[in-house]
């Protein structure tokens, strides 16, 4: 039987209140309602409760410390073909960099309503600056337990003149601080794809442009009937993320499609998973592969991703080094802004993004 609405929401349009003033799923969760909106339950089949198998494996865990060792190049490699996803400590990012990015992550969702609605679609000054609810709520079917607010970095001088003072400091510095690790996981990876090095060519397509999205999942009063994140694979070459030690990522295991696999939080570690930029690149060989979050029914969680990217202008495609040897191309050359846009322009549904890129 569905849930009964909380009699609070008979006056209350739950959709102008979450989406449109600015309160977001964490203004939901502060009213204290006993049950879940109805505009935030999922199908059957995208609830987690559904999900058939969570088994207790783990994604590859790397150690970065000696990472001009060839076997520590191979691992990633290894990873990012098997697995699509992995996490790394002893990767050069401090700690108080990760922590002081976590606080500003607080900091900023800490605010009211009005001052978050400042940076929201309708309010926002500029694009590159974007808080909001759900994924992309005119386009989903169903609501996602989850406020964001994106960043997409132009330069040191845009960030600090646009981004919110509470959080723009340590969120510019948590992506600097990455830059290094971000690097030698790309030159890693590129390496047995037969490119020879990260050079300017290869830089703009592959990391091209960042997006750092600070994410935050409030308590839910029924988060076995919804979702955190639905089903996705990301649109990024990679994706490099920090999560705080609530957990509640969940990856679908290659070729065993009804497998889910636990993220745990690991303190200090950072999550890298490959997107789909780089399966088109890599000409399917590096997989980009599904996941979603759960959400929570005791805790609030957040988590911070920086989204390495092609340059919007940039066309992606299987690299040449890739198909030197005589390999078929799976997927054409596509402007790298159309496929971002046909990936908002409908809701999560898995790994379908990457057919737009199909031959
Ligand atoms: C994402 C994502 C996972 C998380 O933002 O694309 O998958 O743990 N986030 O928040
Ligand atoms: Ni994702």
């Amino acid at each position: 039987m569905a849930p009964s609405i909380s009699p609070i929401f008979d006056s209350l349009d739950v959709t102008n209140f979450a989406v449109h003033q600015g309160n977001g799923v964490k203004g939901l969760s502060e009213l204290g309602l006993k049950t879940l909106p109805k505009q935030y339950i999922q199908p059957l089949e995208e609830r987690m409760s559904s999900m058939s198998h969570i088994v207790p494996e783990s994604i590859p865990i790397i150690d970065m410390a000696n990472w001009d060792d060839p076997k520590v190049s191979d691992a990633i490699c290894d990873a990012a073909e098997k697995w699509g996803f992995f996490q790394i400590i002893n990767h050069g990012v401090p700690i108080e960099v990760l922590e002081d990015v976590k606080k500003a992550t607080h900091r900023f969702f800490g605010l009211p309503a009005e001052k978050k609605g400042k940076y929201s679609k309708e309010n926002s000054s500029t694009n590159n600056v974007r808080y909001g609810t759900s994924f992309s709520p005119l386009a989903e079917k169903a609501l996602e337990w989850k406020d964001y607010l994106s960043l997409f970095y132009v330069s040191d001088h845009e960030a600090a003149a646009r981004w919110p003072s509470q959080c723009k400091d340590q969120a510019l510095e948590f992506m600097k601080r990455s830059d290094d690790v971000i690097r030698r996981l790309l030159e890693a990876l590129i390496k047995r794809l037969n490119v020879k090095e990260l050079d300017e060519t290869h830089e703009t397509l592959l990391m091209g442009s960042k997006r750092i999205n600070l994410n935050y999942y409030p308590i839910c009063p029924n988060p076995e009937l919804t979702v955190g994140v639905g089903r996705h694979s990301d649109v990024s070459t990679l994706t490099f993320l920090l999560q705080d030690d609530i957990g509640g990522l969940y990856v679908r295991k290659i070729d065993d499609s009804e497998t889910w696999i636990h993220v745990p939080p690991i303190n200090g570690s950072i999550v890298i998973n490959v997107g789909d930029a780089l399966q088109i690149m890599s000409n399917g060989r590096y997989k980009s592969v599904e996941h979603r979050v759960m959400a929570n029914g005791s805790k609030n969680r957040i988590s911070v991703p920086i989204f390495v990217n092609p340059k919007p202008s940039a066309i992606i495609g299987p690299l040449p080094e890739v198909l030197e040897s005589g390999e078929k191309p799976v997927y054409k050359q596509v402007l790298y802004s159309d496929y971002v846009k046909y990936f908002f322009r409908k809701g999560h549904d898995g790994k379908d993004t990457v057919e737009f890129a199909k031959i």
